[in-house]
């Protein structure tokens, strides 16, 4: 089954997508780290031209940094240039900062032959919703924002942030809207909170989400409900977790909305420790 998300909006995002990159010497894609295939569109790829990419994979402090490690590998071993970040914490920007120029300098030293004066290169960040664009942006803008303080930070056109001398930013950040095939790579969207889809069911999500916890890491969840032995059935421990957390309708049952909620706000605010919903094959 093949689910477009919002379809209008993608293709209207894509036009524009197109459009800006024209402008940039590399480009710069964020996925999640905790779901790193998820998080990426493909549609990135035909858009790019002859355009560099570095694929940094952001939220490294929410992602098992094992799991992350063999993400990097992966990727390096396709061919991509990648970058591992934590703007939360600002770690990451300088070696950014570092690629992007690397990348772009093929382009700045053909330009100089033509006899084109120097100039900064410029770059744009790309990513689904909630990515952490704007995060990153900052981060890398820092305090030099205060220079260009008379350009708006985030209006459309063709506004520079400048992040250096040798550096500059499009001030507008690109989204790609997610594009999913199969329900998992939506369930995964919506825990990490790239999608708000009122066409999943919230408590499969969550459901799909203990699964994965189950599966991978079951000792953060016998540790943050105190659980000294996990029920076989991924719906029993919704509901004994429900339980234990008192979310209970009227007459003692199970409030599994309640309980969702509880369990997606815990993975969310990283109360069940780093985790990573995707491992490469
Ligand atoms: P967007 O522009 O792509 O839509 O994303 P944005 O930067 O707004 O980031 C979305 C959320 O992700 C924000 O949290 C932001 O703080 C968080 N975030 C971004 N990068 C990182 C990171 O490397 N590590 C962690 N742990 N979080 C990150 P929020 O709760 O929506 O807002 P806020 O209250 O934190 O500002």
């Amino acid at each position: 089954m093949t689910i477009q998300w919002y379809p209008g909006h993608m293709a209207k995002a894509t036009r524009e997508l197109q459009e800006w990159i024209k402008r940039v010497d590399v480009v710069v894609e964020l996925a999640d780290a905790r779901i790193p295939q998820a998080s990426r569109n493909p549609v990135l790829n035909d858009v790019l031209s002859d355009r560099p990419k570095v694929l940094a994979m952001v939220k490294t402090d929410m992602a098992d940094e094992t799991v992350t490690k063999q993400w990097q590998q992966h990727f390096e071993q396709n061919g991509e240039n990648v970058v591992l970040m934590n703007a939360k914490h600002n770690k990451g920007s300088g070696k950014l900062i570092q690629e992007v120029k690397r990348l772009a300098q093929p382009k700045m030293q053909a330009l100089q032959k033509k006899g084109i004066k120097k100039r900064a290169v410029r770059a744009m960040i790309v990513g689904v919703p909630n990515v952490g664009k704007s995060t990153v942006i900052n981060r890398l803008v820092g305090k030099n924002q205060a220079k260009t303080g008379d350009r708006p930070a985030m209006t459309r056109g063709n506004h520079w942030l400048k992040v250096s001398n040798e550096m500059e930013l499009l001030d507008t950040p690109g989204i790609l809207w997610p594009k999913f095939e199969d329900q998992e790579v939506g369930y995964k969207l919506a825990i990490t909170g790239a999608i708000k889809d009122e066409r999943l069911d919230f408590q499969d999500v969550v459901l799909y989400l203990i699964q994965q916890l189950q599966k991978w890491y079951p000792q953060a969840l016998e540790e943050r409900y105190n659980l000294s032995e996990l029920p076989s059935e991924g719906v029993d421990i919704f509901e004994t977790i429900g339980r234990k957390r008192g979310c209970l309708i009227a007459g003692g049952d199970v409030d599994f909305d309640q309980a969702a909620e509880v369990i997606l706000r815990d993975f969310r605010s990283e109360k069940l420790g780093p985790i990573s919903l995707e491992k490469p094959e």
